[in-house]
């Protein structure tokens, strides 16, 4: 197998798209990915050829669209190795996906249990903890960052205690782009019996993963990062755990039977989708995802990692630039953050997107604490998909260059 980025970019219309101004160069697929024709086609032609409600029919319609909807189940089992497609719920995204496990399974916690997140979660993966923490009298404990924007896991092995009951942590920072030591985590959780939640959002888009290899108990993501449509996600879960929580929300299909009386509910995954799901929308990402699983990913990650190297030796190069994150190539992702010295990060993004067509984002990324753990109201960031090449990085280092000479002007 072999990658060709030219190829790969021509799946995506966007990039077909006419635009006043300068040509685009996306580099904020961390926020939302482009979508490809065959994903648009797909939620066309199901909306066109198969659209109805799901699980709920016993017409031709209704059997097609349930059964494009478990199809859509299976890819993403496939795409992320779980062991059975039970264990995959569709959600609204990653931020429903967490909530969820913040009632389902954090609901059952007692006071003084404690969950355990990082100072570089996104805020959906610290709010829904507060929450529950004022439900519940759960204790929040964070794991401290390093200063290149890593978990600190020296001694996680021993700040794990007795008491934390899940430890909810990125895959990969959406700000540094540092990919966490799972493996270790996991191995400290499992020894004192804790439950491990990833929030996947930004690890999902690059390339198939194995959730059971991961040998973690949660795992979400986002379909529109993942080269799908907005409005549906995944909570991938352990089926037994799946099987233990109660429902999260109460409606229609996701109960056994309903009375005056009392009422029970359906096995897993319907106990967890209540009312009408995102069908068309998990029918693309069920597409995109296929699609995913067949490139091959060693010469895809090559690739955005020899861009990802360029964009960090430009900004070596620039002055007043400061890195957030991981300087070197090792365990991170095509995500770069960085604050240009007297520069605001808005001013930054708005200059070169006007001046040279470039699309990031500026801020702090839903990613407060981190930003103020290291003294920054925000920062820029590139993010890569496939897609990206060697124009997009010229564009953003000239870009930038520019901007440090007409801003600090
Ligand atoms: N979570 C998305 C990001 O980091 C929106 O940009």
């Amino acid at each position: 197998m072999s990658f060709d980025p030219a190829a790969f970019r021509a799946e995506f219309p966007i990039f077909r798209a006419p635009f006043d101004g300068p040509a685009l160069h996306y580099l904020d697929s961390g926020a939302s990915a482009q979508v490809p024709q065959r994903v648009i086609d797909a939620v066309a032609r199901h909306d066109s050829t198969a659209r109805a409600n799901v699980k709920r029919g016993v017409h031709r319609l209704a059997e097609a669209a349930t059964e494009a909807y478990e199809t859509a189940r299976h890819a993403v089992a496939h795409y992320i190795n779980a062991p059975s497609p039970r264990e995959v719920i569709f959600t609204s995204g990653t931020t429903g996906a967490i909530n969820l496990v913040a009632r389902a399974f954090g609901d059952g916690l007692a006071e003084g249990d404690e969950v355990l997140v990082s100072e570089l979660e996104h805020h959906s993966n610290i709010v829904p903890w507060q929450l529950l923490q004022m439900r519940r009298g759960v204790r929040l404990g964070v794991i401290p960052v390093t200063p290149d924007g890593r978990l600190d896991l020296d001694g996680i092995e021993e700040r794990i205690g007795p008491r934390t009951r899940l430890v909810a942590v990125a895959h990969c920072s959406n700000v540094t782009g540092a990919v966490t030591d799972l493996a270790r985590i996991a191995a400290a959780a499992r020894a004192s019996g804790a439950r491990v939640l990833v929030d996947g959002a930004q690890r999902a888009p690059h390339g198939p993963f194995d959730v059971a290899a991961l040998d973690v108990d949660f795992y979400a993501f986002s379909g529109h990062k993942t080269f799908g449509p907005n409005g549906v996600g995944v909570l991938w879960g352990r089926a037994e755990l799946l099987e233990a929580m109660p429902p999260f929300l109460g409606g229609g299909e996701m109960i056994s039977h309903v009375g005056f009386a009392g009422s029970s509910w359906a096995p897993i995954p319907a106990k967890f989708e209540a009312g009408t799901p995102p069908i068309a929308q998990a029918v693309g990402l069920g597409v995109a995802l296929d699609w995913l699983a067949e490139q091959d990913w060693g010469a895809i990650l090559a690739h955005e990692m020899r861009l990802t190297g360029r964009i960090l030796d430009g900004l070596a190069a620039l002055p007043g630039c400061r890195l957030l994150g991981p300087s070197g190539l090792q365990q991170r992702l095509g995500v770069v953050s960085f604050a240009l010295e007297g520069l605001h990060p808005h001013d930054v993004c708005q200059f070169v997107d006007a001046t040279h067509g470039v699309a990031l984002r500026g801020g702090h990324h839903c990613a407060q604490p981190l930003m103020e753990r290291f003294g920054l109201i925000g920062t820029v960031r590139a993010s890569l998909a496939p897609y990206n090449d060697d124009s997009d990085v010229d564009a953003l280092l000239d870009g930038l260059g520019e901007a440090i000479g007409h801003l600090r002007g």
